[in-house]
């Protein structure tokens, strides 16, 4: 099967050779994507297959992004796949969440539970398998922390040099003790995420390392597994709205994509519309659709949320979310810290929890049900992108009222849920109970 590298631009339309080491097109700048000559496939058996492989013993067949291989079939040789079991997530449902995001139920897509603990794995394990193809030594991203934790653990895995580079001070410590651990070289720079890539990108062109970031195209295909996942799990029904947190844009660009190719094959009879949900302090994505055109993107160069994930004001592949969100006929909200903050502890009563970022979703899902944009009855999925340990102190300075939002502004632990120290007696923690 033919594949290739497409500049995104349809004004230009440039292709490139599969292996060309490209972030940008060198014609006019615009984003790359990768495309296949798909044929004709036969929906009916493909689908069977990918359900046969569930009980498979067979390493890509139990990862939940290459067990799909048929819809990114860049790879020309599966030596290069470098698996941890990754996708493989759970549909949850939320009655508790649901009531709170105006809803008559919810369903969490919960990529928390992937090896590095967020939806970065599925893109990660595809753009490690191309660094390897194409024979690179040393990989590199810059991250606001789960990029990095899992780009750490797919280059050391298989046997590449991670290298990291981070905002010091603004990344979550769970992600950044994963980096280390996992045994990538670690750079805190005194910059912010978008000076970082900037830096990051003339590094790697000048020194031959390989880019890991999202504007990678390798990555945005692993990515598309987990709306594939998703619909194979709803036996290929579509959902109404799936909801997602916004930061560098990439994610939206994955999902748009997956689902329009799955579209395209017959392999679902409609496309879902996609909700993207920003932090107010970092929603230049947000600002830009809302204008409707009428102002060209604006970067915003100060962004500041506590949902340090999503802390991102220059998003590199806003050309692609733009046409994801209209192509699907989606919206773009954005949310409070306060609105993050207590979604986030409605998530967590469920049993079910996440990291900031994630909770963005429930956050927007609820303005979204009141502004009427989502009907109360409509069948929706919220993709949870990490999990409830990546940032641990955010926790526990809500629930223990000490958390502070950009400009050191209170946040008020609305469901919080504090420990109660007690002495070493019985009868004094039975009169508690
Ligand atoms: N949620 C979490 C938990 C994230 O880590 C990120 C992005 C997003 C949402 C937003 O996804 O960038 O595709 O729009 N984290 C990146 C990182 C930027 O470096 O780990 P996006």
């Amino acid at each position: 099967m033919s594949s290739a590298l497409f500049c995104f631009n349809a004004a230009c339309g440039a292709r490139y050779g599969i292996t060309d080491v490209l972030y940008n097109c060198p014609k006019c700048g615009g984003l790359l994507e990768a495309r296949y000559d798909f044929g004709q496939p036969d929906v009916a058996a493909l689908k069977k297959t990918w359900r046969a492989r569930r009980t498979s013993n067979a390493p890509l067949d139990q990862s939940g992004v290459w067990r799909y291989r048929e819809m990114f079939p860049f790879v020309d040789d599966s030596d290069h796949i470098v698996t941890l079991r990754e996708g493989n997530t759970p549909l949850l449902s939320g009655p508790r969440a649901a009531q709170y995001g105006g809803l008559d139920a919810i369903t969490f897509k919960h990529q928390g539970f992937n090896p590095t603990g967020s939806f970065k794995d599925n893109g990660m394990t595809g753009g490690v398998a191309q660094a390897r193809r194409l024979g690179m030594q040393r990989v590199a991203c810059v991250s606001t922390g789960n990029t990095s934790a899992s780009m750490a653990a797919y280059a050391s895995a298989g046997g590449l040099e991670p290298l990291i580079f981070i905002p010091n001070g603004n990344i979550a410590y769970g992600k950044l003790a994963q980096a280390l651990e996992y045994g990538a070289k670690t750079f805190q720079v005194e910059a912010n995420f978008d000076q970082i890539l900037a830096l990051v990108r003339m590094l790697a062109e000048r020194l031959g390392i390989y880019l890991l970031n999202s504007i990678n195209p390798f990555r945005i295909e692993g990515q598309k597994s987990i709306v594939i996942e998703m619909m194979d799990q709803r036996d290929w029904n579509p959902p109404d709205w799936i909801v997602l947190p916004g930061g560098n844009l990439g994610n939206i660009s994955a999902f748009g994509k997956g689902l329009r190719e799955m579209r395209e094959l017959g392999l679902i009879p409609r496309l879902p519309r996609l909700a993207v949900v920003q932090a107010e302090g970092a929603s230049p994505f947000y600002e830009y659709m809302q204008a409707k055109g009428a102002q060209p993107f604006r970067a915003q160069e100060h962004p500041e949320t506590l949902a340090t994930a999503i802390k991102i004001g220059d998003p590199v592949s806003w050309p692609k979310a733009q046409l994801e969100v209209e192509t699907s006929n989606g919206v773009v909200e954005r949310v409070s810290e306060q609105e993050i903050a207590d979604a986030k502890a409605i998530i967590g009563r469920c049993g079910i929890g996440c990291e900031p970022a994630s909770a963005a979703t429930l956050a927007g899902i609820r303005k979204l049900t009141a502004a009427g944009v989502i009907a109360r009855d409509a069948d929706v999925v919220a993709v949870l992108t990490g999990n409830v340990l990546k940032d641990a102190d955010y926790i526990y300075r809500y629930h223990t009222g000490q958390l502070k939002g950009p400009g050191d502004c209170p946040i008020h632990p609305n469901f919080g849920n504090k420990p109660i120290i007690v002495p070493n007696d019985a009868e004094r923690i039975a009169a508690l109970l």
